[in-house]
């Protein structure tokens, strides 16, 4: 597979030299090595053959051409907080890191929209906007992620049920095709029905149709009061069963994030922390935001009463701004309390809101069937479930022959529930392979005429999302 694209010869890496500079481009061991692997745990690392590092659009532009003229696979990357592989080279070639490319380029007040390159971070976004008044309302938990990221796996993160993922705050795009030529999408309107949309085309393509050099987002301004709810219940079926109660009450929570003790436990040994009500089985943890303090505390006490309709036994909402922030990082950093205990696999997929406990129930008795460990929690408002299938103690070789076959049956669970792969994180190289299992055949060739006619020689991060052959 490889054979089919060229090496990156002196001769190109001069090349490159010539189009972003000198100190853009990098053969270094280490400098390979450091955009090698992302947050996924990885057997191997997987380096890049240059590192090439543009400061411009044109540079980008001009480098793509070049790589299509000579057949040399790029792969786009932001700050590399995946989970999935997807900015990671699978051919070696061109790692093409956008992190230079990070200038929030306008703050339009009266449009309510920011214009940012892919390489500015979230935490970047939020303070520029907060300088505005304004607030970028998505919280996919990592705030050293890059917006080009966000926008090439569609991030989602805790804030999606009330102010949804990234496809719905982008408004437009410019991205340069494969061949070097740029495009322009969308623009700074919240409405369009002006022929195919690709801009939420990109959304989501994880650089496998085209390189993102601008991006339009659709901002909002900074509600007046924000509270945290954490509610106990006595199993996971009663707190999960409360959600559809929850979403009838006639305010939207901003997000609704479930929980049990197990990840609680480790969560809480990594931070040296106790949870507030420590103990309980299981807990949703809801978010909600609103102008005034009346406004916000008459929607926390609705759903408190429908939660406790259906089982919970109260609820605690931390007084002080400090014990708000610490609950809701303690949420964060979960997958990095769980990604320190060794081996894992994450799984990502969405299902139905109310179709949660059959997903959880049918993924743990898979793996209790095959003594495989696994933890859940997720997103609870969305339907979006994270798996941690553990390796523990089991003998890796073990663990590598009983993890696939949990893996493809838990991904058929999550289809036959009405659910896709991720609803998340992407698929990158990781998880390409459940798609192809899930999805129906016409849609998989719709989707590779697609690819084809975007990127006919397949240098745009070949090996991602989906398999030409
Ligand atoms: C989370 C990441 C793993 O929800 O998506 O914590
Ligand atoms: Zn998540």
């Amino acid at each position: 597979m490889k054979s089919r694209y060229a090496e990156v010869t002196a001769e190109v890496v001069e090349a490159l030299g010539q189009i972003v500079g000198r100190d853009g481009v990098s053969t270094q061991r280490d400098e390979v090595e450091k955009y090698a692997c992302d947050e996924m745990p990885m057997p191997k690392p997987h380096p890049a053959e240059v590192v090439v590092k543009p400061r411009d659009a044109s540079s980008v532009a001009r480098v793509l051409g070049f790589a299509n003229d000579r057949r040399i696979p790029v792969t786009p990357r932001g700050s590399g907080t995946g989970v999935c592989g997807g900015c990671v080279p699978v051919y070696g070639g061109i790692l093409l890191s956008l992190e230079r490319m990070n200038a929030v380029l306008e703050v339009d007040e009266a449009n309510l929209v920011a214009t940012v390159e892919p390489g500015v971070t979230l935490g970047q976004l939020y303070d520029e906007v907060g300088k505005h008044g304004l607030y970028y309302p998505l919280y996919p938990g990592e705030s050293t992620a890059s917006i080009g990221g966000n926008v090439a796996t569609n991030a989602g993160g805790m804030n999606a049920v009330k102010h949804g993922v990234t496809r719905h705050r982008v408004l437009g795009l410019d991205a340069v095709l494969a061949s070097g030529r740029t495009i322009s999408v969308g623009g700074k309107f919240v409405k369009s029905s002006s022929g195919y949309d690709l801009t939420q085309l990109l959304v989501g393509s994880e650089g496998t149709l085209a390189v993102i050099t601008r991006v339009m987002l659709r901002l909002s301004t900074p509600p007046g009061r924000r509270e945290v709810l954490l509610v106990p219940f006595s199993s996971l079926d009663n707190a999960i069963e409360a959600v559809p109660d929850i979403m009838r009450q006639g305010v939207t929570p901003t997000g609704i994030e479930f929980m049990e003790q197990d990840i609680i436990s480790i969560v809480e040994q990594y931070l040296d922390w106790e949870m507030p009500l420590h103990g309980y089985e299981a807990f949703l943890m809801i978010i909600l935001e609103g102008e005034t303090e009346e406004e916000t505390c008459a929607a926390a006490a609705r759903i408190e009463e429908a939660c406790v309709r259906n089982g919970a036994v109260g609820s605690y909402v931390p007084a002080s701004e400090g014990a708000k922030r610490r609950l809701l990082e303690a949420r964060e950093r979960f997958y990095p309390a769980v990604k320190r205990l060794g081996p894992l696999e994450l799984a990502d997929v969405v299902v139905p809101r109310s179709s949660i406990p059959d997903f959880v129930k049918g993924a743990r008795r898979l793996c209790s069937q095959l003594g495989l460990p696994v933890l859940a929690y997720g997103h609870a408002g969305d339907g979006n479930v994270h798996l941690h299938f553990m390796q523990k103690d089991m003998d890796r070789k073990e663990w590598q022959e009983r993890l696939p076959k949990v893996l493809d049956s838990v991904y058929r669970l999550g289809w036959s529930l009405g659910g896709l792969v991720s609803g998340e994180h992407g698929l990158g190289f990781d998880k390409k392979g459940y798609l192809a299992m899930t999805a129906d055949g016409e849609v998989m060739e719709l989707m590779r005429a697609i690819k084809r006619a975007f990127d006919p020689n397949n240098i745009l991060n070949p090996g991602k999302v989906l398999d030409l052959e």
